[in-house]
């Protein structure tokens, strides 16, 4: 596995929060805006969260934003002005702080989904005026980040639960299943007679996440189930979860209770398929 993992991620969630240390060389930036220096973006659009992240030309995160919206759905495109509309909003906050415009990203699709729907994604892309250089799906961005060469990436996102095997570095087998964080959203909602909304910003509070530990683990176990039904017949002893779900504190151990194999659980699990994917532009 990577070992500058952690300094990574910890990087990426400084530069999500705002921080920024990093400048550009004046000289480098062109009277039009342009940089001539090198950068590398990605765009993750998810059924949860909308993610654009900058890296610098020694792939280090030099600045980012990311959004809740529901602009796709598992990989589909289902507010293409949308998801337009947000990305500019956040390219233009994010050139502001960089002081230059950007002008080609990167983005990535989840595995089994149809060339022409991946081609709406690319559009969105375009839409916002950046060009689509660079298109892989999502568990092989996953571990551009990652760097593990045998075991399973497990992706809990907000709309599904994504699983890549891999041996010897490459991808063996996928599957990408419904069940993610927007279930364990509407179980709460339903448990509690509040909203979606409110039961998002619930779910997220560090100070209700053990009280709500309990209606939310049938869900966890669902996962856990999903996993063990994908990797029967592959000799799995790793899993390595990412995706905003497996934040939730206690994800992993359930995960390695139902399953059975050691669960290992980056620092910042939200941002590794966004990194990876900037890192292919
Ligand atoms: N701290 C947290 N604790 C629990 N859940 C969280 C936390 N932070 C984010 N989430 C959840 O993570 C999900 C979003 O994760 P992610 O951005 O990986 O998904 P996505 O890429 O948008 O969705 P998908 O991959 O399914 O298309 C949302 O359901 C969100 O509520
Ligand atoms: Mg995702």
């Amino acid at each position: 596995m990577n070992p500058n993992l952690s300094e990574l991620l910890t990087q990426t969630d400084r530069i999500m929060s705002g921080a920024n240390g990093w400048h550009a060389d004046p000289n480098l930036i062109l009277p039009s805006g342009i940089y001539q220096g090198t950068v590398h973006v990605g765009v993750d659009l998810g059924t949860a969260y909308t993610v654009l992240v900058v890296l610098d030309e020694n792939y280090k995160p030099i600045a980012g934003e990311y959004q809740f919206a529901q602009v796709t759905r598992d990989g589909l495109v289902v507010d293409f002005v949308g998801a337009v509309d947000l990305l500019r909003m956040m390219k233009s906050k994010i050139e502001q702080k960089l002081g230059f415009t950007l002008t080609s990203a990167a983005t990535a699709y989840p595995p089994g989904v149809p060339e022409v729907e991946r081609r709406a994604t690319a559009n969105v892309l375009y839409g916002a005026s950046l060009d689509c250089t660079g298109f892989i799906d999502e568990p092989t961005a996953a571990n551009n980040v990652l760097k593990i060469r045998d075991g399973a990436i497990v992706d809990v996102g907000g709309g599904t639960t994504g699983i890549a095997i891999f041996k010897n570095g490459e991808v063996v087998y996928t599957a990408d299943e419904a069940t993610g964080g927007t279930h364990f959203s509407l179980v709460i909602a339903g448990s509690t007679g509040i909203t979606f909304e409110e039961a998002e910003e619930l779910k997220k509070n560090p100070n209700e996440q053990i009280r709500l530990f309990p209606t939310i683990r049938p869900v966890i176990e669902k996962v856990g189930s999903i996993i063990n039904r994908h990797i029967a017949g592959h000799q799995v002893d790793k899993l390595y979860l990412v995706g905003g779900t497996c934040a939730y504190p206690g994800m992993d151990k359930v995960i390695e209770e139902v399953t059975g194999v050691e669960t290992i659980l980056p620092s910042n699990p939200l941002f590794v398929t966004p990194l990876g994917i900037a890192m292919n532009n």
